[in-house]
């Protein structure tokens, strides 16, 4: 049984541990660029559930402590919200 290839890093987006170290031993080193590959915390919780994961992953395999490893960019919204809100601030 290969551990890391049934620990889910992302389940939003169904990412592996394997691939997340697999990733960061090819020279993938931060948040953003593994995001872009695997699509890790693009999901509908958009990364609330993996982004300290990966971080910690990165920093682990890396050397680096978890405050050297740079935040992904965020979009708005940041946190999820009903279309009915944002439907209700256009009769504003
Ligand atoms: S668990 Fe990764 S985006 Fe939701």
């Amino acid at each position: 049984m290969n551990k890391e290839k049934d620990v889910i890093i992302c389940r939003c987006e169904d990412v592996t541990l394997e691939e997340i170290r697999e990733l960061i031993k090819r020279g993938y080193t931060t948040v953003d660029e593994i995001k872009r590959i695997t699509r890790a915390g693009m999901g509908p919780c958009q990364g609330r559930t993996c982004r300290d994961l990966i971080i910690r992953e990165i920093a682990r395999l890396t050397g680096k402590r978890v405050e050297e490893i740079p935040m992904p960019t965020f979009r708005p919204p940041i946190k999820p919200i009903k279309l009915g809100v944002l439907a209700e601030s256009e009769d504003d």
